[in-house]
This record gives C-alpha cells, sequence and structure tokens, in this order.
C-alpha cells in the first residue's frame, strides 16, 4: 500500500485511535522499560510514534524519547499529550544522522510497512544498539481460535465479502501474522519475553473490533454492512469461549557490521 494512502488512513483515524485501542498495561510498559535498560537504552527514537500512546510512557519512565510519524494528525494528537520532540518523516528515510539514538524502536507498526525489512536496516543506521520492535510471537495457543473452530474474524469477513465489499486479504490474519513472517525472515538476535498471559474469553470479544471500527481498512465499509455482519456472527458464536496465550515481546535487530 502507498505511504500516502496509509498517512491518510491514520490522518483520518487520528482522532479516535487512541479511544479504539487497548492500552498498554503499566506492568508491560515496566516490563519494556526493563528489558531496554538491560540493553543500556536511554535515547529512543520511535518511529510511527503515533498517538504518543507508548512514547509517553517511556518518557515518564525516565528514557528520551523522540517521535517521527508520516501523519499530521497523529503527530497532532500526541503533541496535546505535551510530547514535543516529535519530528514529521518517513521510516524509510529517517531523518538523523548515524548513531543517533540507542535504538529505534517500533511497536505496532511493522504490520503497517510494505517494507518492514527496508524500515529495519533505516533504524538500525540510526540506533547505535540497533532497532527494537515490540511483537507478538508464536504462541502454544492463538486468540485465533485452530482451523475448524469458529473464528470470528473470519466469519465477519466471509460475511462482508457476500455482501460484494471488498475486503484487503491481509484483513484476515492481523498483525501477529505479519509480525511472526518478520521474525522468521529476519531472525532479531535477541527475543526477550515482556508479557504472557492465559486469557479465558468469549469468542465474541474480537467482534468488538469490528465494532470500534479498528482496523483501518473498516473504514471503507459501510456501517450498516458492518452492524449486519457482527449481529449476525455474534448470534452463531453465543456465548463460547476460547482460552489462549497473550504474549508480548521485544526483538531486538542489531547493525549489520561494517564490511558484511
Ligand atoms: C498502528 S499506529 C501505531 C502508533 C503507536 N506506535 C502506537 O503503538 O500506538 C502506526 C503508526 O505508524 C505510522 N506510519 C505508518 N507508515 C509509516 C511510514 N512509512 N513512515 C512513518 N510513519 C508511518 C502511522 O502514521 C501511525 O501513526
Amino acid at each position: 500500500m502507498a505511504i500516502g494512502r496509509t498517512t491518510a488512513e491514520f490522518d483520518e483515524i487520528s482522532p479516535v485511535y487512541d479511544a479504539t485501542r487497548e492500552p498498554l498495561e503499566p506492568a508491560v510498559l515496566d516490563a519494556i522499560a526493563a528489558t531496554l535498560r538491560g540493553w543500556e537504552v536511554r535515547a529512543i527514537l520511535e518511529v510511527g510514534v503515533g498517538t504518543g500512546r507508548v512514547a509517553g510512557p517511556l518518557a515518564a519512565r525516565g528514557f528520551g524519547v523522540t517521535g517521527v510519524d508520516a501523519s499530521v494528525g497523529m503527530l497532532t494528537q500526541a503533541r496535546r499529550k505535551g510530547l514535543d520532540r516529535l519530528v514529521r518523516g518517513s521510516a524509510y528515510a529517517l531523518p538523523f544522522d548515524d548513531g543517533r539514538f540507542d535504538v529505534a524502536l517500533f511497536v505496532h507498526v511493522l504490520h503497517v510497512l510494505d517494507d518492514p525489512k527496508r524500515a529495519l536496516a533505516e533504524a538500525c543506521r540510526v540506533g547505535a544498539r540497533g532497532a527494537v520492535g515490540l511483537v507478538r510471537p508464536r504462541s502454544p495457543t492463538d486468540r485465533e481460535p485452530p482451523t475448524g473452530e469458529p473464528r470470528p474474524r473470519a466469519l465477519v469477513i466471509e460475511r462482508l465479502r457476500a455482501e460484494g465489499i471488498d475486503v484487503p486479504a491481509h484483513a484476515g490474519g492481523g498483525p501477529p501474522r505479519a509480525e511472526r513472517r518478520l521474525l522468521e525472515e529476519l531472525p532479531p538476535a535477541q527475543l526477550v519475553l515482556v508479557h504472557e498471559e492465559e486469557v479465558t474469553e468469549p469468542l465474541r470479544e474480537e467482534l468488538r473490533l469490528f465494532e470500534r471500527r479498528a482496523s483501518r481498512w473498516t473504514l471503507r465499509v459501510p456501517p450498516e454492512a458492518m452492524a449486519r455482519a457482527v449481529a449476525a456472527v455474534r448470534a452463531e458464536l453465543g456465548d463460547r469461549t476460547h482460552r489462549y496465550h497473550h504474549r508480548l515481546a521485544l526483538a531486538r535487530w542489531e547493525r549489520p557490521r561494517s564490511g558484511s
């Protein structure tokens, strides 16, 4: 997807972005901070800083955080929260000198980029200790139920497509699938678990993602069509529950040594 379209979508979603995302728990932010300190990180460039949902809490935990983002709308929200080290720019051409930060950090960004490997290489240029991503690695049991079980996301998409609505191919897998592909294709030097929890929740819980129109592609779905699809799937799922591992990890990719 072209960067211009991605930026326009984030501009559009920026006023409701925070209200449609689960905040990171303080304990998770503490674990992220402890891991970064263990890597001797002080100065962070958050690439795709968005509304500062993560930059703010990391600054409050003593890190020097600069944010870069392509979307003016998202940066405006971050500025409203009092963040001031913010720059408009592209993840593929960061407007900073080599090694200017300890690390360049990606939180919920790698899966929205067309070429995450190129962005990681660019991040390793400005991060003396490389690039770090908060990712959802493989789990013994995923939030998405196994094949054969009712899958809320797939059921909604199926109904929308049956109504002739164009749903992009990447909508089915969600962010974890893209992150896992990246971890396999470009294995990080380190992967540290910062959160693990066994969750049992009603399957219909995942429908809230659609109701809140939390994904950018849902912006293009007529609200009535979405409401119809969600109501039908809600009725189909009833009170069934699903048990899964929720895992979050920090992956660190190192700068390639010169000459290699
Ligand atoms: C899902 S949001 C994540 C924001 C924030 N890191 C968080 O966790 O809340 C993705 C962000 O990446 C930005 N973004 C997407 N593509 C970008 C690019 N090529 N260069 C810079 N920023 C980009 C978007 O504007 C958006 O603010």
